[in-house]
């Protein structure tokens, strides 16, 4: 089979990215245009910017992925572009550039799930590796701003199946990162922010009960249940961190940090450390902890539940540090494989776009020209 080259486009939510992969394991050009300026002084995403910014960006961002890759548009194999889920009007942009390229240079057009893409993500880097031996079932968490999700994943030949066994049941996690962030006035996105403070503060200061959450559905492994559900929840810590912050009177300090750190342009570690107190920094990390121990605890019981054979955490919360060092520090004592996509790799991205495409190129599952935004897409 001759090398297929596969320019990707992504725009659901507030990153623009255009890459060119080739034959799903190798990343030629990627590049990604983060709206993260736009949407910082409104402490989240705005849909309409979204929109906006990606119109302006889609464009150059194309143009720069295939000059980087030394392709061109004739030279490329088929197009790939996130059909959902995500915010409508951002994915449109995404589609309509998508269709109209495929159209004039009469290219094959994939439609891909962004879910699918964080999944691929990880493949993709592990065959970049050289590592072509995926032990399964897989079990894949896509921990995202907009994701909380756990799939069983399964290959037959070049066709992928996603069974969903878990996933939150209001905040997603990086949403709450985010909102949490925000609450203690410390800007968006809130993630990489609390990742790099929470080293600095006592993560056993403050505890938070764990989520309760009631499976009505969930039945003895031994009966073969297909609907074991593992499910998340984040709403109830972020109103704990909000009592937290009303009963110690943090309010006053919290405002001044924010204003504060407004009047920076692009503050750095030193800025936000200058600006949070022992309280906040002990809150910060034993918020980050709870979160974690969350996610890994959870995943492993759904590992173990359904003995799979390899796991992979993917998604922008991926990119956390202390994520990863416990996943692989648990993981490891269960003698289960765990696998990360780099961290570029683990935000919204288009190279893992055009490598999910890849097996749907090679069963020329393509999409029709009147294909539509699916912003609410399941992953089957
Ligand atoms: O995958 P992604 O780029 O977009 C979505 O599909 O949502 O994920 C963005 C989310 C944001 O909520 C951001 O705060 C979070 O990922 N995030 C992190 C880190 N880096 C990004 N959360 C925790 N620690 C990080 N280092
Ligand atoms: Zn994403």
């Amino acid at each position: 089979m001759a090398d297929a080259y596969i320019l990707g486009i992504e725009s659901s939510c507030d990153e623009t990215a255009a890459a060119i992969v080739r034959s799903g394991e190798q990343v030629i050009s990627n590049v990604v245009f983060s709206q993260i300026a736009t949407h910082q002084p409104y402490g989240g995403v705005v849909p309409e910017l979204a929109s906006r910014e990606h119109l302006r960006a889609i464009v150059p961002v194309v143009r720069k992925a295939l000059a980087d890759s030394g392709h061109n548009y004739k030279s490329v194999d088929a197009v790939a572009v996130t059909q959902g889920p995500g915010l409508a009007g951002a994915l449109l942009v995404g589609i309509s550039y998508a269709k109209a390229l495929a159209f004039a240079l009469d290219k094959p057009l994939i439609a891909v799930n962004h879910l699918e893409g964080h999944i691929h993500a990880v493949l993709l880097e592990e065959r970049q590796k050289g590592n072509d031996e995926m032990h399964f079932p897989v079990l894949a968490l896509v921990v995202s701003g907009g994701h909380t999700h756990l799939y069983l994943a399964k290959r037959n030949q070049q066709s992928w199946t996603y069974h969903n066994v878990g996933h939150t049941r209001d905040d997603a996690a990086g949403e709450a990162f985010d909102k949490v962030a925000k609450l203690l006035g410390l800007g968006y996105p809130g993630g990489p922010i609390v990742d790099k403070l929470s080293v600095h503060g006592n993560p056993r200061a403050v505890s938070f009960p764990p989520s309760q959450i009631k499976h009505p559905d969930r039945k003895d492994r031994a009966s073969g249940n297909p609907n074991l559900r593992f499910d998340f929840s984040y709403s109830g810590i972020k109103t704990a961190i909000l009592r937290y912050v009303e009963t110690h009177q943090m309010q006053a300090a919290i405002e001044t940090r924010r204003r504060n750190l407004l009047s920076i342009r692009q503050p750095k570690l030193e800025d936000y450390l200058a600006n949070c107190d022992r309280q906040a920094l002990d809150l910060i990390a034993s918020f980050q902890r709870a979160m974690v121990e969350d996610l890994v605890g959870k995943t492993l019981m759904a590992a173990r539940a359904y003995d799979v054979a390899t796991l992979f955490v993917t998604g922008g919360v991926a990119a956390n540090n202390e994520l990863r060092q416990r996943f692989e520090q648990d993981s490891a004592m269960e003698g289960l494989p765990v696998y990360f996509p780099s961290r570029p790799l683990s935000t919204d991205n288009a190279a893992m776009i055009a490598a999910a495409a890849y097996p749907k190129f090679l069963l020329r599952d393509f999409a029709p020209l009147d294909f539509s935004v699916e912003a609410g897409m399941a992953l089957r």
